[in-house]
């Protein structure tokens, strides 16, 4: 009988330090402890209830930021932002919550890309932390407003765009307040996807083509994502290096991530034996969206001297797996090239 005892007791310590190994490391306490965010803005894209993005306006959210949110169903994010705000007022009665504004934004339609920007720049002026969130995996074969592969238009391209608009209020806002703002890209180790430089969907035509695989064309979005991440990084640097020094210069740091496996409503395009094998398999060997929000979180607030701007981070830390294509320059500026070329048209 005592014998049958230990052998439970041991199986359910093992379940819960599984449990605990899988959801991986957490931002260190000290950090969030010394954190504040008062008077600081933060804009973040895709932050639906369940998902990564949400956790990660919650934890800023009760730093005490101004967190502005773009969804693209405005109604469901006013409703979801309403509980986020209840549900942090009711966990934390003596902080200084911040405040929450949710704004629409259509990542797959370059024109509401712009439109936002326009409304954004009237109502804020300044911007401290920029983390491009949002994303889609595993859609249909569709086209974006612009004829564009879905994956590459709304992961990469939407977001580019962002950055184009709002980059210089980022630099006024570091000049301005003397301090260090950032620019943080949810990635995914899925980059890999691309081997070789053939594999590059480098032309209009090519994009302009559904993927007959979804997995590659996520893939190829989220490789975007760090070769974007690696070009503005250089960028800001060469800004820096050229700047002259009676001039004060923007502190910008710009990180890349991998949030982890991470049990949330991105896969709900998956069909068939997949959907099954991610139903089975979701609860225990899938990070919590908490958890798979640690890695933002811990790099919206860490100082940029224990950062590498371009760097490319998984568990709160710098992760070295990224693919040698994402470090070539030459492929970075070309993709700069065709992203600016694709926003013109
Ligand atoms: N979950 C993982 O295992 C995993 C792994 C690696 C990387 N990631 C990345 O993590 C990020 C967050 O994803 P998640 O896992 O938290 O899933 P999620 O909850 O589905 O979050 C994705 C967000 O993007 C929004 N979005 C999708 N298409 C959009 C569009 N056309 N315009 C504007 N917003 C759009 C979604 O809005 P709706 O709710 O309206 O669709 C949602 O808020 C994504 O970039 C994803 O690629 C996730």
């Amino acid at each position: 009988m005592l014998r049958k005892c230990s052998y439970g007791l041991l199986g359910i310590s093992l379940f819960f330090l599984g449990k605990r190994f899988v959801n991986g490391r957490s931002v260190p306490s000290q950090l969030l402890k010394e954190s504040d965010l008062r008077g600081q803005v933060v804009l973040i894209t895709g932050a639906s209830k369940g998902g990564i993005g949400y956790e990660t306006v919650k934890a800023l959210y009760c730093l005490g930021a101004t967190v502005c949110v773009s969804v693209r169903n405005l109604e469901r994010g006013l409703e979801e932002m309403d509980e986020l705000e209840r549900e942090c007022k009711s966990m934390n009665r003596n902080l200084n919550l911040g405040k929450i504004i949710v704004m629409k934004m259509e990542l797959d339609d370059l024109e509401s890309v712009r439109e936002f920007c326009h409304s954004f720049l009237q109502k804020f002026d300044r911007l401290d932390i920029l983390i491009n969130n949002a994303g889609v995996y595993s859609s249909p074969s569709t086209l974006s407003k612009q004829n564009l592969e879905i994956h590459f238009a709304v992961n990469h391209l939407g977001h580019f765009m962002l950055v184009h608009f709002l980059k210089s209020l980022i630099q006024q806002t570091s000049v301005a307040h003397n301090k260090e703002c950032k620019i943080i890209s949810v990635s995914s180790l899925g980059h890999i996807a691309v081997r070789n430089k053939d594999q590059l969907l480098f032309t209009k035509e090519k994009l302009s083509t559904p993927q007959s695989s979804p997995m590659f064309a996520y893939g190829f979005s989220k490789l975007c994502n760090l070769l974007f991440i690696k070009s503005l990084a250089r960028q800001f640097e060469n800004e820096t290096a050229t700047s002259n020094s009676l001039k004060p210069v923007a502190k910008i740091g710009c990180y890349s991530l991998h949030p982890g496996t991470v049990s949330t409503n991105v896969f709900r395009s998956v069909d068939g034996l997949g959907s099954l094998m991610l139903q089975l398999t979701k609860w225990y060997f899938f990070k919590s969206p908490l958890a798979g929000a640690q890695t933002s979180i811990y790099l919206a607030l860490e100082k940029m001297s224990n950062l590498e701007s371009g760097g490319y981070y998984y568990e709160c830390k710098q992760y070295r797996g990224e693919s040698w294509i994402a470090k070539e320059e030459s492929v970075q500026d070309e993709l700069w090239k065709l992203s600016e070329e694709l926003c013109k048209d």
